[in-house]
Order: structure tokens, then sequence, then C-alpha cells
């Protein structure tokens, strides 16, 4: 992949599958809506197997693994299929074991000593996490100025609502979030509506 992970969409759907038959329609819809990217949270017993069925059935999509939180979730996921990772946080062994999958990931950062660490661990594309919680936009932008290497996919608390904050700030790439797949409307399986939802995700425009 020569493409960075910030710079392929907006929006990256971040989705908790409860069910395994739900996750390849999820996987389309996404896809017709305009988002051909996944991150597939491993906080459900299903996750891994859901990673596994996107990749095997829905060529068009990035399917990634997210909420990677223990060095041995990387080489699962990895196992599983999934193409790109992201963790919450960082450790020198989780960051370590996301390294040697080989697949492009987004380690977390929430404070400027943490960026700072990944910078000279050779990271220049962060997951800013938990966003709104962190100091939001105003985090982001006040760091830019000392900080300008590092450049965040900011996730956690993020909705229509002040995605476009983000999104105009210089060294923001795209943001990450669940409100394009509700818990509610994955239960009654309203696969349309994940598909809207992702085509008004897919128009929010980005500067960075
Ligand atoms: C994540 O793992 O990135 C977050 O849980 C997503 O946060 P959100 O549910 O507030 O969008």
């Amino acid at each position: 992949m020569t493409e960075s992970l910030l710079d392929r969409v907006p929006v990256i759907p971040v989705v908790v599958v409860e069910n395994i038959d739900h996750a390849v329609p999820i996987a389309r819809a996404l896809v017709k809506g305009g988002l051909p990217v996944i991150e597939l949270t491993l906080r459900t017993p299903v996750a891994l197997d859901a990673i596994e069925r996107i990749a095997a059935e829905v060529p068009d999509i990035l399917v990634g693994a997210g909420t990677i939180v223990t060095p041995g979730q990387a080489k699962q996921a990895f196992d599983a299929g999934a193409q790109f990772l992201v963790s919450p946080g960082s450790t020198p062994n989780l960051t370590a074991a996301m390294r040697d999958t080989g697949l492009p990931h987004l380690p977390g950062a929430a404070t400027v000593s943490e960026v700072l660490a990944l910078l000279e661990a050779g990271y220049s594309e962060l997951k800013f996490f938990p966003a709104e919680a962190s100091g939001g936009a105003n985090f982001l932008k006040s760091i830019h100025s000392p900080v300008p290497a590092a450049r965040f996919c900011p996730t956690g608390g993020i909705s229509t609502a002040n995605a476009s904050t983000y999104l105009s700030l210089p060294n923001v790439g795209c943001v990450g979030g669940s409100w394009i797949t509700p818990a509610a409307v994955l239960a009654d399986e309203n696969w349309d509506a994940v598909s809207a939802l992702a085509s008004a995700a897919s128009e929010l425009k980005t500067t960075a």
C-alpha cells in the first residue's frame, strides 16, 4: 500500500460487529456509500472472524483491525487478513508487534509527550484518542505549530456535529468514528441507512 492511511477517506468507520452475519453486509454498505475502508474493532468475540469474512468476500474494501491493545492481537489480526492496524494507545511492545506484522498501522497518542515518543520511534501518522475527552480540535490546533511533523486521525466523540472542525485542521488527515454504524441501525440490519450515513460522511471535506 503506497497511500497513507490518513488520506484515503475523510472518515474511517469504526465498527463494532456483534453478529458475524452482519460483517459482509456492513462492509458492502460502506463501499456502496463511498467509504471503502473499515476499522473493525477487536471488542467482540466475532471480530476476528468478521475481518476474515470481509477480507475474503469484499475485495473492494480496505479492512483493518482496531482496538489493538495487546501485542498478541496484532498477530491475530494479521492472520485474520487485516490490511491495517489501529491502536488506541502505544507501548513499546505494542508498536513493535504492529511493526512486526509489516502492515500499515496507526498507534494512539493523547499527550504531547506521547506524540514526541512516537515521532522518535519513526511514526508521523497517529491516532489521537480519545479525541474529545483529550482536548479535541483545540489540542490538535495547539500542537501543530510546535510539533508540525505529526499528522492525526482523531477518534472518540466525533460525529457529524464536529467532524468538519477537525477536518479543517492542517494536521488532520481524516477522522474516525462509530456514528456511521450505530448499534441500533446494525441491529435492525438497515444497510441502506449505513450506506446513507457513509455517503454523507464521504462528502466531508479535508484540508490536510
Ligand atoms: C475508537 O475505538 O476509535 C472509538 O471507540 C470510536 O469512538 P466513537 O465511538 O466515539 O466514535
